[in-house]
C-alpha cells in the first residue's frame, strides 16, 4: 500500500476533490500536492485539509525538473497521481503553447523524475488522470468509447492529452515504469472553474446575464458528478492492473441545450423567480472552432473488473451543485475578477 503520494493540480477542480477523498479514505497516507496555481488553481478548494498533518502543499511547475527531483529526494514518493493539466478547450484554441508546455513536457518531466528516483519498480505507481476527448468526436448515436478506440484528438488540448498519454504508455513499454491511465468523461459538480459550462450558466443565471450556448446546442457530452470521478481514481490507484487504461463515464448523456433547460429550471425555483424566468437568457453565439459533436463512454471494464459505478443521479448531483454555487458566493466572487473578463473579451474577439 503507497506511503508517499505525488499528486499534481491537486489545488484544481477535479485535484482538490481526489486530495480530499484519498485524505478522509486513507488517512494515514502521506500526500504532496504540487500546484503552480495557475488561474485554475484555488487554495480555497483545499481549506478542509490545509492542516492536516499528512498534507503538504508546494506552490511549484510540474516543468521545473529541479523542483520535482528536490520533492521525490524529499518524500520519498512511492506513486504519482497526475491532474495538472491546462484543461479547458476554448483556452486552447486561444494559445496551444501552453497546453504542449504543461500537459506535454510537463508530463515528460514527471516521467523522467520518476523514472530516475525508482531504481526499483516493485510498489511504484505513475497513474495518469486524462480524458475522454482523446478519442475523438462520435457522429453514430450507438458508438461509445472503449479503452481499444483509436486515439483521435480534434483540439489542441485533447492532441496535448493525447500526446501526454502515448509518453506514459512509451515509458511503460520502453523502460518497463509502472504506470495506469484512466480517461474520464465531462465532471461537474462544487469548486469547478466557471469558465466550464455548468458553472458558467449558473452563474450568468445568478446575475441575469445571457448564458452563451454554442452553435445550436446539440453537442452531447456525458456528464459524470466530480466525487464518483474521485472514487474511482482511488479505486483505480488500489486495484488498476499496472499498465492498463480505464474508462470513467457516467451513464448520463445530454445535449448542451436540454442541459441548459433544466438547469434553468432548477435555479427559477432555487431563486423563487417565476417558471421559465431563466430560459429567456438562452443566447445561441458562434460555435466553437472545431466543437466535438458527441462524447459517450463504456466504462464496463472499470464496472466489471474493480467494481465501480456512478451513485449520484445527475438531477440529483446537479442541484447539489447549484446548492453549492448559491451557497459560496465569496468563492464565485474571487474568481470572477478583471482577468477573467479580460480572456472573456479574447475569446469572442476572435470569433
Ligand atoms: P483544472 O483546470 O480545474 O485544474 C488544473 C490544476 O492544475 C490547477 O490547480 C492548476 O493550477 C494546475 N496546473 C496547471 N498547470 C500546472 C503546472 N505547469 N504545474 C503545476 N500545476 C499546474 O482542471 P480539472 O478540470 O480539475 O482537470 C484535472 C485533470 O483531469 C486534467 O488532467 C484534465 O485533463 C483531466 N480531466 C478533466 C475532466 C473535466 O471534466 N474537467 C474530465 C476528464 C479528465
Ligand atoms: O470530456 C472531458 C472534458 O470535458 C475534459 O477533458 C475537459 O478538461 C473539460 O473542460 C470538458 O471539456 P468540454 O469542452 O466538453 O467542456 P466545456 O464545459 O467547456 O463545454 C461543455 C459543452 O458545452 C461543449 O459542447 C461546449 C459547450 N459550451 C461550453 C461553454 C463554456 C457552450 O455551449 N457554451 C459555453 O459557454
Amino acid at each position: 500500500m503507497a506511503k508517499s503520494i505525488l499528486i499534481t493540480g491537486g489545488a484544481g477542480f477535479i485535484g482538490s476533490h481526489v486530495v480530499k477523498f484519498f485524505i478522509k479514505n486513507q488517512p494515514s497516507v502521506n500526500i504532496v500536492n504540487l500546484d503552480k496555481l495557475t488561474y485554475a488553481g484555488n487554495l480555497q478548494n483545499l481549506v478542509e485539509v490545509e492542516n492536516n498533518k499528512n498534507y503538504t502543499f508546494v506552490k511549484g511547475d510540474i516543468c521545473d525538473e529541479n523542483l520535482v527531483e528536490n520533492l521525490f529526494e524529499k518524500y520519498n514518493f512511492d506513486s504519482v497521481i497526475h491532474l495538472a493539466a491546462e484543461s479547458h478547450v476554448d483556452r486552447s484554441i486561444l494559445n496551444p503553447m501552453e497546453f504542449i508546455t504543461t500537459n506535454v513536457v510537463g508530463t515528460v518531466t514527471l516521467l523522467n523524475v520518476a523514472k530516475k528516483f525508482w531504481s526499483d519498480f516493485s510498489d511504484k505507481l505513475f497513474y495518469h488522470i486524462s480524458t475522454d476527448e482523446v478519442y475523438g468526436s462520435l457522429e453514430n448515436e450507438t458508438d461509445f468509447f472503449t479503452e481499444t478506440t483509436s486515439y483521435d484528438p480534434r483540439s489542441p488540448y485533447s492532441a496535448a492529452k493525447a500526446s501526454s498519454d502515448h509518453f506514459v504508455r512509451a515509458y511503460h513499454n520502453t523502460f518497463g515504469l509502472p504506470v495506469v491511465i484512466s480517461n474520464c468523461s465531462n465532471n461537474y459538480g462544487p469548486n469547478q472553474f466557471p469558465e466550464k459550462l455548468i458553472p458558467l450558466a449558473i452563474n450568468n443565471i445568478k446575475k441575469n446575464n445571457p448564458i452563451p450556448v454554442y452553435g445550436k446546442g446539440e453537442n452531447i457530452r456525458d456528464w459524470l458528478f466530480v466525487v464518483d470521478h474521485a472514487r474511482a481514481i482511488f479505486d483505480i490507484f488500489h486495484k488498476g492492473v499496472v499498465g492498463q487504461t480505464y474508462n470513467i463515464g457516467g451513464d448520463n448523456e445530454w445535449k448542451n441545450i436540454d442541459l441548459i433547460k433544466l438547469l434553468c429550471k432548477i435555479m427559477d425555483e432555487k431563486l423563487n423567480r417565476p417558471k421559465n424566468t431563466s430560459e429567456k437568457l438562452i443566447t445561441f453565439v458562434t460555435d466553437r472552432a472545431g466543437h466535438d459533436m458527441r462524447y459517450a463512454i463504456d466504462s464496463s471494464k472499470l464496472k466489471s473488473e474493480l467494481n465501480w459505478k456512478p451513485s449520484v443521479y445527475f438531477e440529483e448531483g446537479l442541484e447539489k451543485t447549484v446548492d453549492w454555487y448559491l451557497n459560496n458566493e465569496p468563492w464565485l466572487e474571487n474568481i470572477v475578477n478583471g482577468n477573467y473578463k479580460n480572456y472573456y473579451q479574447d475569446l469572442y474577439k476572435n470569433r
